[in-house]
């Protein structure tokens, strides 16, 4: 028999409160900010009330960025600054991110890909690719975890991965080995981590307008290979990555950890 409530006990019903999508007052470190994906997620991470740092080797490109994005943001409490770090050398990292303030989350964004068919692979590629898409961006995750456990901060570790860190693409098998390694220590990382209150996941985006992939949709066999793939029958942009990662920085994610949110359009469905 249901229980009937008269108007007293309904207007007392006790509702659960909706977890905040606000990163208000917390601050945040995007690397690889000055275009594409990264970009959108710094200004999806100061619409949303952050205070962001963008990161990338060139900084007239992260200068011009954080201005569009303090111009934008003039009236509320998101705002920008930049820095210079190199993903592909570890001093670089160290540096920049010994110049930071405490963080709260880290969009780990910075990566490049070289596509050849797996026999014809230059071994100068691969270590370029390796060094940025999973050393790069394990030194950082290393460094900035290692911040928020000393300074006993909770927080929200973000990294870029792929699709095709879950499945195998034509041409990216160096690519492909980047993107699962991340998603490996990914997992490993969230197990260590948990119990401090950080949390670790990855997104992983198909095919996004951005210049890292300007030649291959430029490409007519790849093109309908890539809309064969996609359920939802189009490219991703940028602003697809943009409410995954408010989501997964805010406390509305604050169960999940140690996993990967597929921006795929269905791709990897089936
Ligand atoms: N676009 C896609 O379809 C797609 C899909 C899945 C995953 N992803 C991943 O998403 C991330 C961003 O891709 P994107 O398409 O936005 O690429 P993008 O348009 O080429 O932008 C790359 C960004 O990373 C920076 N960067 C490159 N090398 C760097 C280094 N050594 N150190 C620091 N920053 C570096 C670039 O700035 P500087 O050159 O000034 O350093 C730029 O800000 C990558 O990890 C990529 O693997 C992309």
């Amino acid at each position: 028999m249901p229980v009937l409530l008269n108007p007293y006990e309904r207007l007392m019903m006790k509702l659960p409160t909706t977890p905040s999508f606000s990163v208000e007052n917390k601050r945040a470190l995007v690397t690889g900010a000055s275009r594409g994906i990264g970009l959108a997620a710094a200004v999806a991470l100061a619409d949303a009330g952050a205070h962001v740092t963008l990161a990338a080797r060139s900084l007239d490109d992260l200068e011009v960025a954080a201005e569009a994005i303090c111009k934008r943001c003039a009236e509320g409490p998101g705002r920008a600054d930049t820095l210079i770090l190199d993903a592909a050398d570890p001093a670089s990292i160290e540096s920049a991110i010994a110049s930071l303030p405490a963080l709260d989350i880290l969009v780990n964004n910075a990566g490049i890909a070289r596509h050849a068919a797996m026999v014809d692979v230059d071994m100068d590629d691969f270590d370029a690719v390796m060094n940025v898409n999973l050393r790069g961006a394990f030194h950082i995750a290393k460094l900035v975890v290692a911040a928020m456990l000393a300074q006993g901060k909770k927080g929200s570790i973000i990294t870029t991965s792929s699709q095709m860190g879950h499945i195998g693409g034509v041409d990216r098998s160096v690519y492909c080995a980047s993107k699962f390694a991340v998603e490996g220590w990914t997992r490993a990382l969230a197990i260590e981590v948990g119990k401090s209150g950080i949390r670790v996941n990855t997104i992983c985006p198909t095919f996004i307008a951005t210049p890292l992939t300007e030649s291959t949709l430029n490409d007519p066999d790849r093109m309908s290979w890539i809309r064969s793939k996609i359920k939802l029958d189009r490219i991703g942009e940028v602003e697809d990555i943009m409410g995954p990662v408010v989501f997964l920085a805010s406390d509305a994610s604050a169960l999940i950890t140690g996993t990967s949110l597929m921006i795929d359009g269905g791709w990897t469905a089936g």
